[in-house]
């Protein structure tokens, strides 16, 4: 049911744990699952992504997308990082079993948030960037996001 790269994550999740002083952190949940998620940025002067850790409490795919994710933006500068998007995760993992795609929306959504409070912290804006939701769980469907 998963893939290699799955279990990999989940077995041996990249960046686990927490920042102090992060420049950014955000916490999103999806109240239908039960499952949190935070990720913490270390931000520098230039915007780039030094570091980042995660929290996730849930599920086995919710781990290997906070693992991925957190793969995909490191190095990367803020704009680059807004731009990684849920299905860029599940590709990067070889896919995910359609019941688990709203876990690597959750990842999607954490690294937003973490992102949000970055700019908000900095009087910054970036194009793209919206307030985040707590709750992810009324767009959770596996769909594109429509706007
Ligand atoms: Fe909800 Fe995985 S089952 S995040």
């Amino acid at each position: 049911m998963y893939t290699e790269k799955v279990m990999d994550h989940f077995m041996n999740p990249r960046n686990m744990g927490e920042l102090e002083n992060a420049s950014g952190v955000g916490t999103v949940g999806n109240a239908k699952c039960g499952d949190i998620m935070r990720i913490f940025l270390d931000i520098d002067e230039n915007q780039v992504i030094q570091d980042v850790k995660f929290k996730t409490f849930g599920c086995g795919a919710a781990v290997a997308t906070s693992s991925m994710a957190t793969e995909l933006i490191k190095g990367k500068t803020v704009e680059e990082a807004l731009k990684m998007t849920n299905k860029a995760v599940c590709e990067a993992l070889d896919g995910l079993p359609p019941v688990k795609v709203h876990c690597s929306l959750l990842a999607e959504e954490a690294v937003h948030a973490a992102l949000w409070d970055y700019a908000k912290k900095n009087n910054l804006e970036f194009e793209g960037l919206k307030e985040p939701v707590a709750d992810i769980h009324e767009h959770d469907h596996g769909e594109e996001e429509e706007e």
